[in-house]
């Protein structure tokens, strides 16, 4: 589906109507190439003084990882850190051109006082973010925080760094991601997608790290080796999730409907996938799925992402319309994944990954049946999470906001129109933004990544 006023902003005449009259200014979107550098620019690294580094230390050594340029302020703190990773700095005084990241440990902010150190770090350098820039701020769960004043100045992290992202514009996304004490080391995933153009459309997430068990992977391709499913791959952000696990090493199990036999082989054939026609709502798509599964070892990866929309009003919603989407889009999932945990199909660092939406999180019109079965996916994964806390095995969820689909397409242009422009990025996603989103969900090394919903909406306003 093309998005012409996007198009047409981006030509001289149409940037400067749009400008005069106050309207969206969509802006290109940085997005992952194969054989590009994780983070296409510098780094302005930062950090509130204090005794606890190990975050600071963990960050740094990422950044040695990636290769990336970094930049620090001249704080004594923060280069004793750097230079014990053998972080090569430059000093950020003086320092006028743009930076593509700025990376903030605010995990040492525990009093209100202190708080102004996220005002001293980000206001000096507010107008020197490269466009599709990443602002970063790593923090402590403000659930185990010990005092009330640290939980409560953690927390205030999150109203940053929300309007942050609905500042700056120009593509720029705003995350805060809070590090649970001892699972420093299972930043690296998460660092790396948030500093990349792989996370194009997240914007104003807060995703929360903890201790789960993380396996070293090959950054090249992290799913290499893995077998993972996909449901409803035959098209739309099912078959991008099918193309980007497959480009990250994955065989693919692609799962559809028979009727989308034809669609299905030639996305399978593409990316030396396999097949599996099922419907998920049959009675035997569990044991169907385990059958697959099992003639390659188990599932290292289970991506819910088939679903349906059938809109309508609650007075002129007909049964079969309610049943059907609860149907598929809850119901199935819960049945699958049951089966899948009883029948002991899922390898010992399996991921699963659900697709829910920001209609579930919202509420939307005409979407009484939708909303309740994408609600009720969140509440799946909250609870399967508690329930796979001591296990190695995760499981999280995608919320995507307004993507350029068919399903997007059937919608009346008007309400079409109001989706698309309603968050900080003025535009609606791809399917590969909700794909690269499950890519880092579904990597062997995101062991401290559980219970998480990750809204894939370019920040939209809509149950913000
Ligand atoms: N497009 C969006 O803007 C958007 C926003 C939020 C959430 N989502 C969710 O993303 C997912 C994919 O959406 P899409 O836009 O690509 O939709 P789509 O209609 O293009 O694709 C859905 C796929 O699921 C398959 N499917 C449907 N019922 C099935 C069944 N019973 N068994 C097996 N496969 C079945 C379809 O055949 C199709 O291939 C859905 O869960 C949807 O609710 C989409």
């Amino acid at each position: 589906m093309s998005d012409r006023y996007g198009t047409f902003v981006q030509s001289p005449v149409g940037n400067k109507i749009a400008k005069n009259l106050g309207l969206p200014l969509p802006a290109v979107l940085d997005r992952f190439e194969l054989g590009q550098k994780l983070v296409r620019g510098s780094v302005l690294f930062g950090a509130a003084s204090g005794t606890d580094q190990s975050l600071s230390q963990s960050i740094a050594r990422i950044l040695v990882d990636v290769h990336a340029e970094v930049y620090a302020s001249d704080a004594e703190d923060v280069q004793k850190v750097l230079a014990e990773a053998g972080v090569e700095t430059k000093s950020a005084t003086g320092h006028d051109e743009k930076y593509k990241v700025l990376l903030f440990d605010a995990s040492n902010i525990k009093t209100t006082d202190e708080l102004e150190q996220l005002y001293e770090f980000f206001h000096p350098v507010a107008r020197q973010v490269a466009a599709s820039g990443r602002v970063i701020v790593v923090g402590r769960p403000p659930e185990s925080c010990d005092t009330i004043e640290y939980a409560t100045v953690q927390r205030s992290l999150e109203g940053f760094v929300r309007s942050v992202g609905k500042e700056f514009k120009r593509g720029i996304t705003a995350q805060l991601i809070y590090v649970e004490q001892g699972a420093e080391a299972n930043l690296d995933s998460t660092l790396r997608f948030f500093t990349s153009a792989r996370s194009a459309y997240v914007s104003g997430q807060v995703v929360r790290i903890g201790t789960g068990e993380s396996v070293d992977v090959d950054w090249t391709q992290p799913l290499a080796g893995t077998t993972v499913m996909v449901t409803g791959a035959s098209r739309g952000i099912g078959e991008a999730i099918a193309r980007v696990l497959a480009r990250e090493g994955a065989h693919v199990i692609c799962l559809d409907v028979p009727q989308q036999q034809a669609d299905l082989q030639q996305v399978a054939g593409q990316i030396s996938g396999s097949t599996l026609l099922v419907d998920i709502t049959a009675d035997d798509a569990g044991e169907k799925i385990a059958e697959a599964a099992k003639k390659r070892g188990g599932l290292d990866a289970i991506i819910h992402n088939a679903g349906v929309t059938r809109d309508k009003t609650l007075a002129k919603m007909d049964e079969k319309q309610w049943n059907m989407v609860i149907n598929i889009n809850l119901a199935s999932i819960a049945k699958v994944n049951q089966y899948l945990f009883d029948h002991d199909v899922l390898n010992e660092h399996a991921r699963i990954v659900c697709v829910s939406s920001i209609s579930g999180i919202a509420g939307n019109l005409g979407q009484t049946n939708y909303a309740t079965s994408k609600a009720g996916v969140i509440g799946l994964v909250e609870a399967t999470a508690k329930q796979l806390a001591d296990s190695h095995q995760t499981i999280n969820a995608v919320a995507p906001g307004f993507i350029e689909t068919q399903m997007t397409a059937a919608i009346p242009l008007a309400v079409r129109e109001a989706g698309r422009r309603m968050n900080s990025m003025s535009q609606g996603g791809l399917p590969i933004d909700v794909a690269e989103t499950i890519a880092w969900l579904a990597t062997p090394a995101s062991g401290g990544l559980n219970g998480n919903i990750v809204r894939v909406c370019g920040q939209s306003l809509l149950g913000a």
